[in-house]
């Protein structure tokens, strides 16, 4: 068998086409959606992130502030800068670039950001809600991934899926929609002794790891369904995720390819995010 893939970059030209469409709409009735983007330090790869974002906004019709500060900002500095945007009014959505220099603390700084305004959905308290399937913002890349499986007739309901990865940002959050969608969730991890005794059993594996074939062909059951969050170089340099692409994908009915998968939905889910947070005033 060989599996079919699902387009990141397809679905997101569409996702992005019906925000600029609702982005078109708020404009009109004169509330032009708004996300701003913090950045502190050089991080060169936070860099091309943060700017991929200020275009996907200046595409789609929203208005995107970029602030860039020095890594020698400190805490208070950055904690006075998020109270002034959640004050304001222009601004719908604010995200912190992660990592931040070390003598910044993560944690306070993403509590300091108004649920209202948390389009990252990574505030304890849109955490919460996703946990108790209340609404809030949805941390956008498991997000996107549920989009994926949606954009396939993809029926969660009494499927077995596997997480592999527990990240706060993708592996714990990925979970509880699936579960929330009713399938039965596995959460394997570093401390998993036998990975692939899980993910034989999977009829949807997510590989969200940040490791270079963490899932094989031999791991696979024949027709599964599986979701590449990974973004790797291989030894020659080339992005590459973390699931054996060339070997997974003979046994796989779906597979993402890693670029053009889960990679432009995480940026999307942004964009989806904060025109809903405009739209909900
Ligand atoms: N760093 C890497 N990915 C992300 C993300 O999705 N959001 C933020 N704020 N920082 C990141």
């Amino acid at each position: 068998m060989t599996a079919q893939l699902i387009d990141g970059n397809a679905l997101s030209k569409q996702l992005r086409a019906e925000v600029a469409v609702r982005a078109a709409k708020l404009t009109e009735k004169g509330i032009t959606p708004g996300l701003a983007v913090i950045l502190v330090g050089e991080n060169p790869a936070s860099q091309v992130y943060v700017r991929n974002k200020v275009k996907a906004c200046q595409d789609a019709g929203l208005h995107s502030v970029l602030e860039k500060y020095p890594a020698t900002m400190t805490e208070a500095e950055l904690l006075a800068r998020v109270d002034a945007l959640n004050n304001d009014p222009s601004i719908h959505g604010i995200l912190v670039q992660l990592p931040l220099p070390k003598h910044i603390d993560d944690h306070k700084v993403i509590e300091s950001i108004s649920p209202l305004k948390d389009v990252d959905g990574f505030h304890v308290a849109s955490a919460g809600a996703l946990l108790v399937g209340e609404p809030g913002f949805k941390a956008c890349t498991p997000f996107g991934c549920m989009k994926m499986l949606e954009s396939i007739g993809y029926d969660l309901r009494g499927k077995h899926a596997v997480v592999i990865g527990r990240s706060n940002i993708v592996g714990k959050p990925m979970a509880m929609m699936l579960l929330q969608s009713s399938a039965t969730v596995t959460i394997c991890h570093s401390a998993t002794p036998d990975l692939a005794y899980h993910t034989r059993q999977a009829d949807v594996v997510v590989a969200a790891v940040g490791k270079r074939n963490v899932l094989t062909a031999d791991m696979v059951k024949p027709g599964a369904v599986v979701i590449d969050v990974g973004m790797n170089r291989d030894d020659d340099g080339k992005l590459c995720g973390d699931v054996d692409f060339a070997g997974v994908k003979e046994v796989a009915s779906w597979i993402t390819p890693v670029p053009g998968g889960v990679g432009p939905m995480t940026i999307t889910m942004l964009l989806v995010n904060t025109i809903e947070a405009a739209e909900r005033l």
